[in-house]
């Protein structure tokens, strides 16, 4: 059995720099790896298995079709060359999912290190990484393995620096954002830079809660409150992990919580000091 806890990331910063030749845009955004992580294990499947199997459990929103973890085992597949036996896979969901902190992407870095010791292939850094950049523009940075990194290009180059906090308090609504949506929205707008996060305009104008619930976060916790890559998700940076989990009990007494998970998290983690519900 191989086992991995994939982390989640929220982007501190992101600035949105033009639109590419190939629709996608061209980014500058520093990422910083949080203690929230997913469930990963895999084993051979059964001798009968034709196909590589996958189970999700845990929070809903991951489909097992199109997953990025099955696309990332036929990467490998694809890039050794190899029709390489069928894999049972178990992903348990604790990141929320389409909530901008990069879970299937990092699920998706994750199966691409678990593939190879399954499989008994290595794979070099550079290769590694250029499958990693084939599977999604959050992926590279995963496969990197910083606690945080400035990403710029589509997400291709990820330069690792020191993180620049120690702990954040993770407010995600139940809406989900698709990424595409947010940055097609942002397109029609004709390109708005925003505070620290120039998709601010974009994701608010798709799900206008969020304004919202911003402001009800600023005004409870005295703080600044950010999103996190396309969005929902919002957070706060903290000086301690216990001044996060203060900050979170707070918010979590409050009616406008109702519906949203919170996550006191440290940049170690895998799991978050302090969650609700
Ligand atoms: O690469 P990924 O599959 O995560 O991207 C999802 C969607 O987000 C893309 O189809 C594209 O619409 C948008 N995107 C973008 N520029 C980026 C990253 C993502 O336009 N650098």
């Amino acid at each position: 059995m191989f086992e991995a806890r994939p982390p989640a990331k929220i982007n501190l910063t992101l600035e949105v720099l033009g639109r590419r030749p190939d629709g996608f845009h061209e980014l500058r955004s520093t990422f910083l790896r949080v203690g929230l992580s997913d469930r990963l294990s895999m084993q051979p499947a059964p001798l009968d298995a034709r196909e590589d199997r996958l189970t999700v459990t845990g929070l809903p929103g991951a489909p097992v079709a199109g997953n990025l973890v099955l696309a990332a085992l036929d990467a490998v597949r694809a890039h050794v060359g190899v029709d390489f036996p069928p894999l049972e896979v178990t992903l348990e969901k604790r990141i929320p999912t389409a909530a901008g902190l990069g879970g299937g992407s990092s699920d998706a870095a994750a199966t691409l290190g678990l593939a190879q010791a399954a499989w008994g292939v290595a794979l070099s850094t550079a290769d590694l990484r250029r499958l990693a950049a084939g599977l999604g523009s959050d992926v590279p940075f995963f496969v990197h393995d910083a606690a945080a990194a400035v990403v710029t290009g589509r997400g291709e180059e990820v330069t690792p620096i020191e993180p620049p906090a120690s702990a954040l308090l993770l407010v995600t609504p139940s809406l989900a954002l698709s990424t595409a949506a947010v940055f097609n929205r942002y397109d029609e707008q004709g390109g708005h830079a925003g505070d620290a996060n120039d998709l601010w305009t974009a994701a608010v104008s798709l799900a206008p809660a969020l304004g919202e619930l911003r402001e009800r976060l600023a005004a409870t916790t005295a703080r600044e409150w950010l999103m996190s890559g396309s969005g929902a998700t919002l957070f706060s940076l903290y000086p301690s992990v216990e001044e996060a989990v203060q900050g979170g009990t707070a918010i979590a007494g409050c009616s406008f919580a109702a519906d949203t998970l919170i996550h006191s998290v440290d940049l170690v983690g895998p799991d978050p000091a302090w969650r609700y519900p």
